[in-house]
């Protein structure tokens, strides 16, 4: 790359209109050039004061007090800030559990809602997140005649749209997708999938893990009956940060949450032995929730309020497309392959790299470039892009630092064998 070029890249961070943000986060390490914000988003730097005083105030002062002012309403509270961020509608969204067990109380429900029409099966792809798919195989353990049906896409990148639509017949209860797929980044048109399993009698629930907060989703407009999603991806809400959950308002009476418990009873405090759902999103709760790890969403979100999703989007497509045009000109000659898709209407905030040395790579790029991307099998680096701290000259950067592993050959001073965590 020239000097001009470069020129170019600096010219893009001074142009974008978010770049004030990456200051808004904790940069421990100014040369990381962190790309796996996709699996684990930094720390917002306003959760730290925040987070003192909730744990000072609230938990050292208010005590047990602290239900009565906050508490109690604060899963429905950043709900309806996610809400805002993934186009639902107010009391339709909840922040609870994780997105495991959130996508096992929806699936389940309403696969036990569609079995009293005979209809048990469950439709998915093998692009999904594999957990999901373990939660799907669990249900249909306990459903009797309940299957779940994987559709395999041709490319193992794109999703398999015609083949999902001819798979939703009479007997499918449920099409259940990761909205943006964890490997390839594909992502779904949303619309015109829903509307596809609504015209077979279907119910659809979305994982929106890897879109949610890089990209709009617009729910009330899909038409979407269910979805779930993390929060400590894009969303920034801190390792292991509890999850959302959200359920179309007209279907929230109909379905029974099978995760039954307190939260979700009718006048919980009067401690009645016969459980009667509540009403509304909180229906589809249990337990108490971890305040201060729900607590420590908030900051982030407003963030995202603030941004609004079309800027963080367009933010998102600059990265990826200057990342794809960097990929021609410097990797693509180097034998890497690009794994996600080129047409950014199909693009999620992540890009996956293919090479026969992928595993090798990477661990080069960890231990001696300060590049921080991820690995997924077979022979995939993946590297999230997101909006709010990506900055164009870190794309430029990572770009330039995998040219190198690869040109001095510094990847093969590392050891083929794979370790537990990628
Ligand atoms: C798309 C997707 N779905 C579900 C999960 C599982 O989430 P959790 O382990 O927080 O329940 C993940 C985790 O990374 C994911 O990427």
């Amino acid at each position: 790359m020239s000097e001009t070029d470069t020129h170019v890249i600096h010219a893009l961070d001074a142009d974008d209109p978010l770049s004030h943000y990456r200051d808004k986060f904790f940069h421990g390490d100014s040369d990381l050039i962190y790309l796996d914000g996709n699996s684990l988003g930094r720390l917002p730097r306003a959760t730290m004061n925040y987070m003192r005083n909730i744990v000072t105030n609230q938990w050292g002062d208010s005590l047990i007090r602290g239900w009565r002012s906050g508490w109690m309403d604060l899963q429905e509270k950043l709900g309806n800030k996610i809400a805002k961020i993934i186009g639902a509608n107010e009391g339709e969204v909840i922040v609870a559990d994780s997105t495991t067990v959130n996508l096992y109380r929806l699936a389940l429900a309403a696969v036990m809602h569609q079995a009293k029409d005979h209809r048990t099966r469950i439709v998915t792809d093998n692009l999904n997140f594999p957990s999901d798919v373990y939660v799907f195989q669990g249900i249909s353990n306990i459903i009797k005649g309940s299957r779940v049906e994987i559709i395999p896409s041709t490319d193992n990148l794109h999703g398999p749209v015609t083949e999902i639509s001819r798979a939703l017949d009479d007997h499918t209860a449920l099409l259940s997708l990761s909205h943006t797929v964890f490997k390839s980044g594909y992502t779904y048109d949303m619309t015109e999938l829903t509307a596809q399993a609504h015209a077979a009698g279907a119910l659809v629930l979305w994982d929106l893990s890897h879109s949610a907060g890089a990209l709009p989703v617009d729910l009330r407009k899909s038409r979407a009956d269910l979805a779930v999603g993390c929060c400590y991806k894009y969303l920034n809400g801190g390792p292991g940060a509890p999850a959302f959950l959200y359920v179309r308002r007209e279907l929230q009476e109909q379905l029974l949450n099978p995760l039954t418990g307190w939260f979700s009873q009718e006048n919980m405090f009067e401690m009645e032995l016969d459980y009667k759902p509540t009403s509304g999103i909180r229906r589809f709760t249990s337990g108490t929730p971890p305040v201060l790890a729900v607590s420590a969403i908030e900051p982030s979100l407003d963030i995202f309020l603030e941004v609004g999703m079309e800027a963080i989007w367009k933010k998102s497509l600059g990265l990826t497309d200057l990342f794809i045009h960097l990929f021609d000109q410097h990797l693509a000659p180097l034998n890497f392959r690009l794994n996600s898709p080129r047409n950014p209407k199909y693009r999620g905030s992540h890009i996956s790299l293919g090479h026969d040395e992928a595993w090798r790579i990477n661990q080069a790029l960890i231990s001696e470039m300060n590049v921080l991307p991820d690995f997924r099998p077979p022979d995939n680096i993946r590297l999230g892009f997101a909006p709010l701290y990506t900055s164009y000259v870190d794309v430029y950067t990572a770009v330039m630092r995998l040219r190198q592993v690869v040109t001095e050959k510094r990847y093969e001073n590392y050891s083929q064998e794979k370790t537990d965590v990628t």
